[in-house]
């Protein structure tokens, strides 16, 4: 291999430090405004506002109230922000506290989970990042913004930024799957559209990153747990996505629970200032997970909550969720010289300027308007856009002989736990919804049914017991129709955090249901409802068509029927890999190659003897009612140097009866570099729209960054040689050419 190396930062301007947070005058002001506030607060003053508890609130609905006990902390200025008071009569009123009561007239910051909508509740986001459309996924979290803001909400905790690996880790549901890139448009895409144009409008939320960082590479797929990665694999695989949502102008971080490498988040000075704020110029502060300060002594790396008050603050955590290891220790820590001043100022500095940002201090009570709450929530357009959203997230895993779409005119079995179930769809983390506000299946199909056809229901079984009274009654039904549609999966606590399985089949007895109804000799669909991706080869023999819904929200029924009745053509992608058997664990499509790549005759490969080594359902995977086919791929030189700019084009074309969308994928592979390179990356797609017959050239540009990654030096570099680039609806089926990067 040749010796030239192109640092990039010399080539390209790669500086993450945006062009907003450099020039904005508005920052001086605010800034201004901050120092002249620090100047008046006492050392107990400056220490509360690094303070968060969830709020003690007594009472329900409008007669909600603060108890006294954080009444009292608000007055006396030792409180900086509050978690999970939520409504706007109640955070009016917590808020003239801070306004009327307490010294200084500091207000106070409200935060809340709106991980996927707030009263309107979207699909999970693994589901979001299904449908490969950031712009889409923006406008979701925008309405989630508009509603949360309404009920006194300034800032979510969210976007979920985590790339997970394994499907055992329950919350990989709360993210974007497996991929850098996919996860890194979400990412910036949430935060978009939760901060809105400017976070001084009342229906802007501010956003948090969260959990910085690696959460999702936790040993064993069990969640808190120990995560040790090399750094090339967090700089690749995992930074990513939190970069791109600072990038985005994100206002706050919340740091992990996990250690990496020996290191837990809260105290790791080298992932929270010199990563955060030194080479990505972060200026909004961090918040940590809840007790995560405290929990570094059990972690074993501070012998008191003191000590792990000291190490979190010194290393970059601004703010306290939880653990009262600020506001039981800090004034202290800083009076004995153990914490510098300008440490603690620094800090206090970040909250202000956030608050200030936001506007609080001209109006503290933004957006909390009751008359706006009853208007806003679950608003007939917010509703709107989840169905929108769901039906766009499903992905048609299988569908054999053109079983789906269905005829309207027939008589529909349908069957198991989730299809007349409201609670589940939700999913995980589903902010202020309600099991009432869900369309479920059952309704979703009547009502698309009409009087055309009928539908006949039996529940079958639950979702995770051994209970099988109900299948006689299961297979009756389906022996009266034409066709079985089957809704299963998990319920929704079985996803999210502290929902770890070592399973991943699907619950209880529902595949025995699934042979049960397929006995039958009726066509059975499969309509999956769940939180990871599952290992659903036992059912596959059994369901010649499958659709996986995932946990698809308020409108999740209407948005099952849409796609079963063919009145919306799936276009959704798995954002992440589908193993066949819990022991391919993990399983991801940007592996390396290893020494002995696997090969199906020859025994001293890298592969299982009792398993196929490939995935049932690979990354980027998804069937549509009609065909793509692509053809004519080629690339603008077959030799590129610096400067040059170079193209990728493919043609697609639709080649089946009815319009549909296809998501065109690209993927590179550094062929020979000075460290080993993923088989392949995904760089660049393009969800395409094409009518039947149709058919578009699909142009790719291939910029240098797509090209780079860490040298042995972790400099981000691009090294000349050969650069296979492969082209296709999914990691798997591909087409593929190369062209030659000979540098300068
Ligand atoms: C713990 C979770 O890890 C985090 O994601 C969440 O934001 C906080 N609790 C607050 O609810």
């Amino acid at each position: 291999m040749r010796s030239l190396i192109l640092l990039l930062a010399t080539v390209l301007c790669l500086s993450p430090t945006s062009a907003r947070q450099q020039t904005d005058p508005r920052r001086d002001a605010v800034d201004h405004r901050v120092d002249s506030l620090l100047s008046l607060m006492t050392l107990e003053e400056k220490v509360g506002q690094l303070v968060q508890y969830a709020a003690k609130v007594q009472g329900r609905g409008d007669t909600a109230r603060l108890q006294e006990e954080h009444a009292l902390l608000v007055r006396s200025g030792k409180v900086g922000s509050f978690l999970n008071a939520v409504g706007a009569s109640l955070n009016r009123d917590i808020q003239s506290i801070a306004m009327t009561r307490s010294r200084l007239k500091i207000p106070l910051l409200f935060g809340y989970d709106v991980i996927h909508g707030f009263r309107t509740v979207f699909p999970i986001p693994l589901a979001e990042a299904s449908t490969w459309e950031p712009d889409l996924i923006q406008k979701a979290a925008r309405v989630a913004a508009i509603e949360a803001s309404s009920a006194g909400i300034h800032w979510t905790f969210a976007p979920m930024v985590d790339i997970a690996r394994d499907p055992r880790w329950g919350r990989i549901a709360e993210g974007s799957g497996e991929d850098p890139l996919l996860g890194s448009l979400m990412a910036a895409a949430r935060v978009r559209g939760f901060q809105g144009e400017s976070l001084t409008q009342t229906d802007a939320l501010l956003a948090c990153a969260k959990h910085y960082a690696a959460y999702g590479g936790a040993e064993g797929g069990r969640d808190y747990n120990t995560v040790d990665i090399s750094e090339r694999t967090l700089r690749e695989v995992y930074l990513p996505p939190y970069e791109a949502a600072v990038r985005a102008g994100v206002g706050t971080l919340m740091c992990s629970f996990n250690e990496i490498a020996g290191v837990p988040s809260s105290g790791n000075r080298r992932l929270l200032t010199d990563i955060l704020r030194g080479e990505w110029k972060f200026d909004g502060f961090v918040v940590s997970d809840w007790g995560s300060i405290g929990e570094m002594q059990r972690h074993g790396v501070a012998g008191t909550l003191a000590q792990a008050a000291a190490l979190a603050i010194t290393s970059g955590v601004d703010m306290d969720m939880e653990a009262g290891a600020y506001h039981e220790h800090l004034v202290e820590l800083v009076r004995t010289g153990k914490v510098p001043p300008q440490v603690l100022d620094e800090s206090v500095r970040r909250v202000l300027r956030t608050k200030f940002r936001l506007g609080l201090f001209d109006d503290p009570y933004r957006g909390a308007d009751p008359a706006r709450e009853k208007k806003v929530l679950l608003a007939p357009e917010h509703r709107k856009l989840a169905r929108e959203v769901a039906r766009r997230s499903m992905v048609l895993l299988k569908n054999s002989r053109a079983l789906l779409p269905i005829a309207k005119n027939g008589t529909v079995a349908l069957i198991g736990p989730l299809a007349d179930n409201r609670e589940d769809l939700l999913g995980c983390w589903s902010g202020r919804g309600r099991g009432e506000d869900v369309v479920t299946v059952r309704e979703g199909m009547e009502h698309a049914l009409g009087r055309a056809g009928s539908l006949l229901y039996a529940r079958g079984c639950t979702i995770d017991t051994a209970d099988r009274s109900g299948f006689p009654e299961a297979v009756e039904v389906a022996r009266k129709a034409s066709v079985a549609i089957l809704v299963l999966g998990e319920a929704a606590l079985m996803s999210g955090e502290a929902a770890s399985r070592s399973s991943l089949a699907l619950p209880g007895v529902q595949e025995e249901l699934v042979r049960a109804v397929a006995a039958t000799g009726v066509p059975v669909v499969v309509v999956l409802m769940n939180g990871r991706p599952l290992t659903i080869g036992n059912i596959e023999e059994s369901a010649p068509a499958i659709l996986e819904a995932w946990a698809p929200g308020v409108e999740g029924g209407n948005a099952v029927a849409d796609i079963l009745f063919g009145e919306y053509n799936p276009s959704g992608r798995l954002p992440v890999t589908f193993p066949r058997s819990v022991g391919q664990v993990p399983l991801y499509y940007n592996h390396k190659n290893t020494g002995r790549p696997p090969q199906a005759n020859e025994r001293f490969t890298s592969k299982y003897i009792d398993i196929d080594i490939t995935p049932l359902y690979p990354f980027g995977f998804g069937l549509s009612y009609t065909t793509f086919e692509y053809s004519g791929l080629s690339v603008t030189a077959p030799v590129a140097r610096v400067g040059d700019s170079l193209t990728v084009s493919v043609t697609v074309r639709n080649t089946g009866k009815i319009p549909g969308e296809e998501v065109v994928q690209l993927y590179l592979q550094d062929v020979v570099a000075s460290v080993t390179r993923p088989v392949r990356e995904l760089k660049a797609f393009r969800k395409v729209a094409l009518p039947p017959g149709g058919e578009q050239r699909v142009d790719f540009t291939v910029t240098p960054e797509m090209l780079a990654f860490y040298n042995l030096s972790m400099q981000r570099v691009v090294e000349p040689g050969q650069f296979n680039i492969y082209v296709g609806g999914n990691a798997r089926d591909l087409q593929s050419i190369s062209f030659r990067f000979d540098g300068p």
